[in-house]
């Protein structure tokens, strides 16, 4: 018997009740990593290498968890993550992640293989709702500019371009499980037709360019006004580069282990990337996000210390809401924000902006 919304008390629980109740290819899909699942699994367990450093007698009585991203003031420092393929999970797709989003006022970024259209992502929201794109780029550019220049239009407000997808990774769990069921915003180049003997992941993304390079920074800019963002940066030297192509943020990310396996942690790429922009003085200059593996607010908390804006969250909302429709998404971020407000008492701070790099302990981090 498939237990109900109130006996879910973290965001482990929904994966357990999603595994149970979705369907084999939309499981194969969501839980997949690539290859061995190494990064996969390490995402999450590299936060148990960082250990806190509370301070005590502290006021702590008033919590403010609120912050802003991209200028936007949001009530938590996270963000619902790009996944593609949402109806493979619920039938009415991203819509339900856009509902449980307006309801605790955080940012959803809008995956270019949604499975709704773009516009009725954009629909879904309410009044100043805010919501970022991501981009997979086309290796027909005029295709790339007509979905960029839409979107601002639309009033996207920061453009994500995936930069870890090349190509797509092995998932071999999903591509033992063959894909009849598209329905996505399937783009192609031309006339290649889409083949479904690989795996959901690989039928939908043979239009992606694996051509891109940093020289196409300076196009991106000139077609567009929204703030750009690099998702799946792995090292600080890229870090460096993309401020100095001038970009406006990067997310530190290696796709939730779907890609490169055996890459590193996004949270271990940020201990790597903060002490050195600080030294270089350029800690100021853009906006660091990571995503992979959040699934609790020490988790989040760990990553604000460390020096990230916000964090991105991926597969808890999508089992959440495969689970249980927006219900379950509504309890996800529920438990997120109750978690966060205690952990902040904990820890001793009473916003965001005293989450600080002396309040964790990354020794064992370091310990290799
Ligand atoms: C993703 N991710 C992803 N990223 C991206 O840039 N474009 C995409 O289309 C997708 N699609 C996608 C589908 C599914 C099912 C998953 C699980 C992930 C990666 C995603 O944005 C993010 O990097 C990770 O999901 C973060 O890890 P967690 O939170 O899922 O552990």
């Amino acid at each position: 018997r498939m237990p109900i919304l109130e006996q879910c008390y973290n965001l482990m629980d929904f994966e357990a009740v999603a595994k149970r109740v979705m369907k084999k290819t939309a499981w194969a899909y969501y839980s997949s990593g690539a290859d061995d699942e190494i990064t996969m699994r390490e995402n999450h367990s590299a936060f148990h290498k960082i250990w806190f450093r509370p301070k005590v007698l502290v006021d702590v009585e008033n919590v403010d968890m609120s912050t802003t991203m991209l200028g936007t003031k949001v009530s938590m420092p996270f963000y619902v993550t790009a996944t593609a393929l949402g109806k493979l999970g619920n039938p009415e797709g991203e819509v339900v992640l856009t509902r449980g989003a307006k309801k605790h006022n955080v940012i959803q970024m809008i995956p270019t293989l949604a499975s709704c259209s773009f516009d009725e992502i954009m629909d879904a929201a309410e009044g100043d709702q805010v919501q970022w794109l991501q981009l997979y780029v086309n290796k027909n550019r005029d295709i790339t500019k007509r979905i960029i220049e839409h979107a601002e239009k639309r009033g996207c407000k920061g453009l994500f371009i995936t930069v870890d997808a090349p190509q797509l990774g092995r998932r071999e769990k999903d591509m033992r499980s063959k894909f009849s069921d598209v329905g996505s915003n399937v783009q192609s180049t031309g006339g290649d037709s889409v083949d479904r003997s690989q795996g959901a992941a690989r039928a939908i993304s043979s239009f992606i360019d694996p051509s891109l390079s940093w020289k196409d920074i300076p196009w991106f800019k000139s077609v567009t006004k929204m703030p750009i963002l690099l998702k799946g940066v792995q090292r600080v030297e890229d870090v460096i580069r993309a401020v100095a192509a001038g970009v406006d943020g990067v997310v530190l990310s290696n796709h939730g282990g779907r890609q490169l396996d055996t890459s590193r942690s996004g949270i271990e790429i940020l201990a790597e990337t903060m002490p050195e922009l600080r030294r270089l003085g350029l800690e100021n200059k853009i906006e660091i996000y990571i995503d992979g593996g959040i699934r609790r607010a020490t988790d989040i908390l760990k990553a604000l210390c460390l020096g990230a804006k916000g964090v991105g969250i991926g597969r808890p909302f999508l089992y959440a809401m495969s689970a249980y429709g927006l219900p379950g998404v509504d309890r996800a971020m529920q438990l997120l924000k109750d978690e966060m407000e205690m952990n902040m008492r904990l820890i001793g701070c009473s916003s965001v902006d005293q989450l600080t790099p002396e309040l964790v302990d990354v020794r064992s981090l370091h310990a290799h």
